[in-house]
């Protein structure tokens, strides 16, 4: 067993601090306060290579490994998780999506673009459509429909909560086509936002990854062609799942850099921050406050990788996936809930950054899956 990494990996890790620290922490504290999208950053990304890491070359990627691309997520999360989440669907829902279930005039048409991140030098990048209002967690009550009607489908529907909502040109969209087939009724198209009856609703005002756009999307009537359906009537919400198996390593890696981006921070407050006479990191309250975010951060990166190196290498990563999510998420809220209590009063202002990713951390709780539903996929597979 050998767990150093690879030149190459850190170079890439080197890369994405870099970027991390150039691109995205000027400005970060206000694209929070005004929700605004990091837009030069994500076309900086696509420049870097880093919005279809781990897609062929030969299908417009980079062609990395998913190593790679949880080093490259934890680095960028330190600084920036609005940045990062954006990335993190393009990549690992989206682009994973299409690479592995997509056939080949999709890949052509959609991937090629997607994993560039740009079409005709304009920002190109996709989003994943399963959430409704009425259907989160119990994923499968899906109440969007696509109707068959021959050479095309006929969708209607509301999908809430869509991360890169209003940025994305392409939606993957599921919708239930055969209700009395349940979960095997389901189907998932490529959609792209430009045609008729699709609408963006408002933005979402959220407490944290408030730069991310986060939008519901309506569909009225909208005409897909057939061929625009990824697999086999039917396959949709196996797509979906097996998708977001890949997806919660990215959220899992982000949670990682939202909880070792805390520590760098609260590590260092500690070391210039005077209380009784000495610097905060002589308390030993404090470095045992420390040395249990070390610890944790540790276990959360080792479960990032190994679920990362087990899709590398072909294995099932489901369990490992949702284990790596509901480890590090939790780890992000309780690192990042100490690290604004280390800042003391400074930690609740926003110019110490901590009480961002606080805000910031909560969400890796919730979305891709919450920790209950993480739960659900662990104990199932182990007392299956
Ligand atoms: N791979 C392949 N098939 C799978 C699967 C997987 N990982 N997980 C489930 N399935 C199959 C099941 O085998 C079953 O098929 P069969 O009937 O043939 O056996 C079918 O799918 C239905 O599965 P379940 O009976 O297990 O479904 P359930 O209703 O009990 O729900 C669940 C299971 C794990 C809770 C699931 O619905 C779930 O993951 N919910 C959370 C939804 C979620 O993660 N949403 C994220 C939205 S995207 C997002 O959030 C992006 C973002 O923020 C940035
Ligand atoms: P619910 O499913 O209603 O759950 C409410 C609570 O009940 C949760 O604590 C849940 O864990 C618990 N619960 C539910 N069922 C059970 C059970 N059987 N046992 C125990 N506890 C249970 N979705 C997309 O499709 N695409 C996106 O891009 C996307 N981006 C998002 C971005 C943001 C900022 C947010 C907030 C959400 C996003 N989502 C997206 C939606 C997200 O995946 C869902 O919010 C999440 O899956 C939970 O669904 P819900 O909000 O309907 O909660």
């Amino acid at each position: 067993m050998d767990f150093s990494l690879s030149e190459e990996h850190v170079m890439i890790q080197q890369a994405a601090r870099d970027f991390a620290v150039n691109e995205c922490l000027p400005g970060v504290i206000e694209r929070d306060e005004h929700q605004k999208f990091p837009y030069d950053q994500v076309m900086k990304l696509a420049d870097l290579g880093f919005l279809g890491m781990m897609v062929p070359e030969n299908d417009g990627g980079a062609g990395l490994d998913m190593i790679s691309y949880v080093l490259a997520m934890e680095e960028i999360s330190k600084i920036d998780a609005s940045t990062s989440v954006c990335m993190s669907v393009n990549n690992s829902l989206v682009c994973y999506g299409l690479e592995a279930f997509g056939n080949e005039e999709q890949k052509k048409k959609y991937l090629v673009p997607l994993a560039q991140g740009k079409k005709d030098g304009e920002l190109y990048i996709g989003a994943f459509l399963l959430s409704e209002p009425e259907a989160g967690s119990d994923a499968t009550s899906q109440r969007t429909t696509a109707e068959d009607k021959g050479d095309h489908y006929v969708i209607n529907g509301v999908k809430n909560w869509i991360t890169n909502g209003n940025t994305a040109s392409v939606y993957l969209v599921m919708a239930q086509t055969h209700p009395e087939k349940g979960s095997h009724g389901i189907n998932t198209f490529i959609v792209e936002k430009a045609w008729p009856g699709v609408k963006v609703g408002a933005k979402e005002n959220k407490l944290g990854i408030r730069g991310s756009d986060t939008h519901s999307i309506s569909f009225t009537d909208v005409k897909v062609p057939k061929e625009n359906r990824i697999g086999a009537d039917g396959f949709g919400f196996k797509f979906a799942m097996q998708t977001l198996s890949g997806g919660r390593i990215g959220i899992a890696s982000q949670a990682l850099g939202l909880a070792s981006g805390a520590m760098e921070r609260a590590i260092a407050y500690s070391k210039e921050r005077k209380a009784f006479g000495t610097e905060i990191k002589n308390h030993q309250i404090i470095q045992f406050k420390i040395a249990d975010m070390a610890t944790r951060i540790n276990a959360a990166r080792l479960l990032c990788l190994k679920a990362a190196w087990q899709k590398d290498n072909g294995q099932d990563y489901t369990e490992s996936a949702a284990m790596a999510k509901v480890y590090a998420s939790e780890t992000a809220m309780w690192v990042t809930t100490e690290a604004v209590q280390i800042h003391g009063g400074y930690g609740y202002v926003k110019e110490y950054h901590v009480e961002r990713m606080m805000r910031d951390a909560k969400i890796t709780q919730i979305y891709e899956g919450t920790s209950e539903m993480q739960r659900i996929v662990i104990s199932r597979g182990i007392l299956k």
